[in-house]
């Protein structure tokens, strides 16, 4: 006798559980577990029948029988988007992009399908935006519209059948917070819904072998809605980040099957659409004419490539009991950790200064190969020394006060004599074997030889 399973699922985490409760054990919030159907359970000897008879159409290949002759991979026909994706696009991919209402995800695929739909199959459909509103958009970017379909849709199995029809090679869906399926019972946007359409949706771009974009949205605390269930079963996660005030935008991609994660892809909003910006360094670099104390300009790598950014220190005597530390695009753990080591090893004491930290241009720096340039600006801003315009840092700080070197020390400093620097102060490790032509390296193992180095 069939027996119509059911789970309980987290509205907030997307997490599963066999019996209603409480509290969701898995982000411990109160009252967010909502009943999904599951659709009809066969006893397990069925199931086991079942399943053993439709594997008929299956076959065991060992891997070196693959055919890897047919080309994995197509262009998006922009560089930027590529490099994130690890090189292109992989027929069958299931890709998630993230981002804030507004950072320009309709823009981007719109952009990205009007130009792919003149050599394959494409099809855009939008549950959010109506028909006219796209292709106004469409012709205002003045993209070519004559072969990419667009459908208005919300509901996943009438999509999947029309893409059954149509054959495209690509599509997006957009988004898929609004897409929804008759067989769960839950309100299109909740969890389940977004979950089980995601899923059903990776499963047809594998079975047709079709690549598919869905957009999906970013709750208040910056997580995709459901980011555990969708991210287990797409290919691909990227974030489309930008601030409201700037016009750049930022492309990362947070999990990929294809490729290496963290590539930042970088690109400008501006009147005609998205462009791709070839060289961020120089973006992220625009200075005024008068260098301030506080600020130095260091090298992070992202990806494959280093980038140049400003990094801004600002430390002012406090008035509250407890100084503020306040850190923007960079992690406030480190701030705190790395005033205690100029503390310790560097006998600079702050503890009754404010103590603000910033990176400019609303880049996100997470690597350690930031703490040098933290740790110098701090020091320029405290004792009112202003850097010289010339120089960039790089280097990670250990807790006993070394400094240790980071990666790609050699391919960081030719970045940086690319643009004009002519000092660099870094780790011993990262010295350069030849001397670079017009650039002098300060090589440091310990904190107090950075200092003697300003
Ligand atoms: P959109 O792609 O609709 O964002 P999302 O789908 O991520 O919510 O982007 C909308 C924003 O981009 C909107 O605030 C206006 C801006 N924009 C431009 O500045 N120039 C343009 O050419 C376009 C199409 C949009
Ligand atoms: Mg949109």
């Amino acid at each position: 006798m069939a027996k119509a399973k059911s789970a309980y699922v987290c509205n907030d985490c997307g997490s599963d559980h066999p019996r209603w409760q409480g509290q969701c054990n898995a982000c411990g919030a109160w009252n967010t577990l909502t009943e999904v159907r599951l659709g009809t359970a066969k006893s397990a000897r069925t199931e086991r029948y079942s399943g053993y008879a439709g594997a008929g159409s299956s076959q065991v290949q060992t891997l070196a029988e693959i055919d890897l002759s047919e080309v994995p991979r197509f262009s998006s026909g922009y560089s930027e988007l590529d490099r994130v994706l690890g090189g292109g696009i992989v027929p069958g991919a299931a890709i998630l992009i993230g981002g804030n209402p507004g950072a320009g995800k309709s823009t981007l695929l719109l952009q990205v399908m009007c130009q792919l739909s003149q050599q394959m199959g494409a099809l855009y459909v939008t549950g959010e935006e109506s028909l006219q509103q796209v292709a106004m958009r469409a012709n205002r970017l003045s993209l070519p519209t004559d072969k990419l379909k667009m459908l208005s849709e919300t509901s996943v199995e009438q999509i999947c059948l029309i893409a059954e029809r149509e054959k495209p090679a690509i599509m997006v869906i957009d988004s898929i917070q609004v897409m929804h399926m008759a067989d769960v019972q839950s309100t299109p946007g909740s969890v389940a819904q977004v979950r089980e359409s995601a899923a059903f949706l990776t499963r047809f771009a594998k079975q047709n072998n079709v690549a598919i974009f869905m957009v999906g949205h970013v709750t208040k605390d910056g997580t995709l809605a459901g980011p555990k269930v969708l991210e287990h079963c797409i290919d691909c996660s990227v974030l489309l980040d930008g601030n409201g005030d700037s016009r750049f935008r930022t492309l990362r991609s947070h999990k990929n099957r294809f490729g290496a994660v963290n590539e930042l892809g970088v690109f400008a909003m501006t009147g005609a659409g998205l462009k791709e910006v070839a060289n961020p360094s120089a973006i992220f670099l625009s200075r005024g004419e008068e260098q301030a104390p506080g600020s130095v300009v260091m090298v992070v790598w992202e990806g494959t490539r280093p980038l140049l950014v400003e990094l801004q220190a600002l430390v002012d005597h406090s008035q509250l009991a407890n100084p503020r530390r306040v850190a923007v695009g960079l992690e406030q753990n480190r701030l705190a950790m790395l005033l205690a080591v100029l503390h310790r090893h560097g006998g600079m004491m702050m503890s009754d200064q404010d103590v603000f930290a910033n990176v400019v241009g609303g880049v996100k720096v997470a690597e350690t190969g930031a703490d040098l340039a933290l740790l110098l600006a701090m020091v320029s801003s405290f004792r009112d020394h202003t850097l010289s315009r010339d120089l960039v840092v790089f280097g990670e700080v250990g807790l006993s006060g070394e400094i240790r070197p980071v990666t790609n020390g050699q391919e960081r400093l030719s970045e940086a004599a690319k643009h004009g620097f002519r000092r660099a102060i870094v780790p011993k490790g990262n010295a350069p074997r030849q001397p670079i032509e017009g650039m002098e390296v300060i090589a440091v193992g310990k904190l107090t030889e950075a200092l003697d180095a300003l």
